[in-house]
Formats: structure tokens, C-alpha cells, sequence
């Protein structure tokens, strides 16, 4: 039946619930409200990031969920990113504890690698001079004791192409529970769900609406004839056929919105499905990569020339 994907089961036996509230670009002003509304839809799992300066109010916004008692810690799932700038061992313990005190929380449900990509300590932006050479083995085994602390129930990684997975999960004495990347039906990352699937590392998709917006019109798939008939034919909106498409994929689904109806019928995606011969239908969409990881690549700096290193390929 459709209606049971509500949950995907980790390596580490916990339930990360298939729906979560994106949060980047959710700017201080209005992140805060978007999370209350989003957690009395239904919401319980919430996508931070320490890049997403927007940390602070989310903790505010958690502290009134729990003290006016609309749910508990314990029944939420919350995710946050360690940033570029803090990869050096030493850093990684301080970053995770800036974070944890932003949101006011003990612990995290899940701590993530950003990025495979280094940056100096203190850096702000983008500027390629502050890339550094990125020596993910030891900031992983820093991660390790993060999850050996329990001040994060689970430990993974982000934008990792399926090589440096595989490069990590080799080194790794706790491996990765999730790999959070691009995925929508414009990007359905068919080869790396196939090594997650097989690595028993679970795939997140962030972007899953392919970020309209602030991404080019003419990548826009929720306006692809294959997605607007799928909706038509399901009596569902572009955007409820793309997370579905997701979930049934088995990656659970970020989406972000800061409307209060988007954002509800961004949730509403369980008790339906979408019928194997129109999933079928999905091969036909033309595939690209929404999110290149531009900005992390330099001729001179850092570890990665190209974008095509940086992703081992897979562009
Ligand atoms: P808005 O905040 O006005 O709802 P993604 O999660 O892929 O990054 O996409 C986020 C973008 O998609 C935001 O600009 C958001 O705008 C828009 N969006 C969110 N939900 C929907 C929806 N159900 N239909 C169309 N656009 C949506």
C-alpha cells in the first residue's frame, strides 16, 4: 500500500521521517514562524545547516513548540551541516556545539559532512582563495566522536559523489547513515541510489522541487509535460508528484517553502501513490544538474580543478 512511507530506517535502526522542512534561504524574520507553521502541519523533521545563519531562530521557534507543548523533542528529527571553515579536527567539536546552542537542543538527530570541500578556519563567502585541501578522514573520525558523545544520533555526509562515499565508507569505523544530495526528477541520481541503496546509506534529497526560483526557468521540470500529466491524471499539484515521485523512490525530501499552503500541501503526499507505468514515465525527463558546486572549484585553489572532480564524473 502507499500510505507507509512515512519513515526510512537508517543503518543506526533510527526512523528518519520521509518528509522534512528545507530551511536554506529561510531568512531571520520569517524562518522562525515558517517552522511553527510547518511542525502544526505535521512536519517533524527539519533540514539546518550552520551556512543557513538562520540557526538561532529556529531555536527559538523550538523552544515555544516544546514549551507550548505542540510536540516533543523526542518526536522531532533534526538535522544539521558542519560548515567548510570548520573541517580541522579541533574545529569540528566547536562547530557542532555552536549549532547545538543556536537551536537549544542536546543533541542532534543527525550531524552532516556539508560539503567535501575545505575552507581556512573563519572564512566567510565563496572567495576560492580560502579553499583549502579537504582531509576528510580526520574530520570524520572527529564526526565519530561526535556520534560516540550521542550528542548526534546519527553521522553523514552531503554533496559526496559516489567515489568519495565509497572512499570514506572504507576508512570509516562508524559509516555514514545518510548522503544528503540534489535529487528531483530533473537530477534523479540513479547510479549513486544504486550504490547508497547497496552501501546501506541511505539518500536525501534536498532541492526536490528543483528550487524554482532561484534556478534557471528552463530547468524548471514541475512545468514538464511527463509531471504536469501525472498530476492531471492523479488530480495532484506538479510539486505533490515530484516529492512523491521521491518518496516512493525511497530518499526522503526537503522541500522548502515559506507559504503556509505550499508548505501543507508540500506534506500531503502520503495515501496515494503513483502507479508503476506512470513512474515508468519519469525516464523521459531530461537530466541536469541544478547545483554544479561552481563555487568550490578553482584552477589553482582547493582540492578540485573542475566541476567534473569535484563530483568524480558525474556531472
Ligand atoms: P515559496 O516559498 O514561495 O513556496 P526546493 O525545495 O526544491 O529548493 O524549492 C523551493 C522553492 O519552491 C521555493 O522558492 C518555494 O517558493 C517553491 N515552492 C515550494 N513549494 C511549492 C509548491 N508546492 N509549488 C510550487 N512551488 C513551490
Amino acid at each position: 500500500m502507499a500510505n507507509d512511507i512515512q519513515y526510512f530506517e537508517l543503518n543506526t535502526g533510527a526512523k528518519i521521517p520521509s518528509v522534512g522542512l528545507g530551511t536554506w534561504l529561510l531568512e531571520p524574520g520569517v524562518v522562525g514562524d515558517v517552522i511553527i507553521v510547518a511542525v502544526k502541519a505535521g512536519y517533524r523533521h527539519i533540514d539546518c545547516a550552520q551556512l543557513y545563519a538562520n540557526e538561532e531562530e529556529i531555536g527559538m521557534a523550538l523552544k515555544k513548540l516544546f514549551s507550548d507543548g505542540i510536540v516533543k523533542r523526542e518526536d522531532l528529527w533534526i538535522t544539521s551541516k558542519l560548515w567548510c571553515s570548520d573541517h580541522a579536527p579541533e574545529d569540528v567539536p566547536e562547530a557542532l556545539n555552536r549549532t547545538l546552542q543556536n537551536l537549544q537542543l542536546d543533541y542532534l538527530d543527525l550531524y552532516l559532512i556539508h560539503w567535501p570541500v575545505s575552507m581556512k578556519k573563519g572564512s566567510v563567502g565563496f572567495n576560492p582563495e580560502n579553499l583549502t585541501i579537504p582531509d576528510i578522514q580526520s574530520t570524520w573520525r572527529e564526526m565519530e566522536a561526535i556520534y560516540d558523545s550521542g550528542k548526534a544520533h546519527a553521522i553523514g555526509v552531503s554533496n559526496f559523489s559516489s567515489k568519495k562515499l565509497g572512499d570514506l565508507l572504507e576508512a570509516a569505523r562508524v559509516p555514514p547513515a545518510v548522503n544528503q544530495v540534489e535529487c528531483h526528477p530533473g537530477w534523479q541520481q540513479s547510479k549513486l541510489r544504486a550504490f547508497c541503496n547497496a552501501k546501506g546509506v541511505h539518500l536525501s534529497g534536498y532541492s526536490p522541487l528543483g528550487s524554482p526560483g532561484t534556478t534557471s526557468p528552463k530547468t524548471d521540470f514541475l512545468k514538464h509535460p511527463v509531471i504536469t500529466m501525472v498530476a492531471e491524471t492523479l488530480g495532484k499539484t506538479p510539486a505533490q508528484v515530484a516529492l512523491r515521485w521521491g518518496i516512493q523512490m525511497g530518499h526522503s525530501v526537503i522541500p522548502k517553502s515559506t507559504n503556509e499552503n505550499r508548505i501543507k500541501e508540500n506534506f500531503d503526499i502520503y495515501e496515494w501513490s503513483i502507479p508503476d507505468d506512470l513512474v515508468a514515465k519519469f525516464a523521459e525527463i531530461e537530466q541536469a544538474r541544478l547545483f554544479t558546486g561552481i563555487a568550490f572549484v578553482h584552477e589553482t585553489y582547493g582540492a578540485y580543478r573542475t566541476v567534473e572532480e569535484l563530483w568524480d564524473g558525474g556531472i
